[in-house]
């Protein structure tokens, strides 16, 4: 079989750094086909950029050696990968049945009034990008949303204004790197919290070892809130650090009415 080519083969990567490159090609050589390491890359794709540009998948391409109609058909079929910039917060309400039947309703209108923006938009400060999207697999803790790709559960209209209020408390905006900020004052990227510190390795779960480097413990932050558990300093939630122990999460029924 002749290998089909690679646009851009031989050239030097602009957006993808060295280390990003060797680590596409680990995840590369895990697989006897590359397209299996497709979804990883993307990651480390949007992680460096805050999202995936034309550019950027070309580079994801050329690191898998497969021509860039693959990279961009995975890409574009999942709603966690991101083609226009977006807010430091990418909150993401199921309205799918189980969170619709659940009242997910009046909490994303909640998160709507709250945020001062209709879904599908992101505030004028950057602060969030508002999404409905289809079941997030949480159909046991509805209604359920993410943020940052954080799950929430049980959500009420209360607890989503606390959540909202949770971000606005962290001053976020002053943290966004000064180039970020600066692009992002054009309209451009806003890297997502968890983004540049776990680019490679940390977040991204180890195809030889699973499991092995999700369960660090997450470090108390000082918000000691949402923001803590949605940087995460690098790691996955640990169990013992489940939002439902901050409050954002558990049996509706405890719920003071
Ligand atoms: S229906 Fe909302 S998580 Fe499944």
């Amino acid at each position: 079989v002749t290998p089909l080519e690679t646009p851009g083969a031989g050239r030097p990567y602009s957006i993808l750094s060295e280390a990003e490159v060797g680590r596409i090609g680990e995840l590369r050589r895990r697989y006897p086909n590359g397209r299996s390491a497709v979804l990883p890359a993307l990651w480390i794709l949007q992680r460096r950029q805050g999202i995936l540009t034309a550019d950027g998948m070309r580079e994801v391409a050329r690191a898998l050696d497969l021509p860039p109609g693959p990279v961009e058909a995975v890409a574009s079929f999942y709603s966690m990968f991101f083609f226009k910039p977006h807010g430091r917060y990418v909150v993401e309400m199921c309205t799918s049945m189980s969170c619709m039947l659940n009242g997910a309703g009046p909490v994303l209108r909640t998160l709507e009034r709250e945020l001062e923006v209709r879904t599908g938009a992101t505030t004028d400060d950057n602060l969030a990008t508002l999404l409905e999207v289809e079941c997030l697999g949480a159909c046991g803790g509805a209604p359920a949303a993410q943020v940052n790709h954080h799950f929430f559960e049980n959500l009420t209209p209360e607890r989503a204004s606390r959540l909202v209020a949770d971000m606005r408390a962290d001053g976020l905006i002053g943290e966004i790197p000064p180039a970020a900020a600066a692009a992002g004052a054009d309209g451009h990227l806003h890297p997502l919290p968890t983004g540049a510190e776990a680019a490679a390795e940390t977040t991204l779960v180890d195809l030889a070892n699973p499991g092995a480097n999700r369960l660090e413990t997450v470090p108390a932050g000082p918000a000691g809130s949402v923001v803590d558990l949605i940087k995460g300093h690098g790691v996955l939630l640990n169990p013992s650090e489940h939002p439902a122990e901050r409050g954002y999460s558990g049996a509706p029924a405890t719920e003071a009415q």
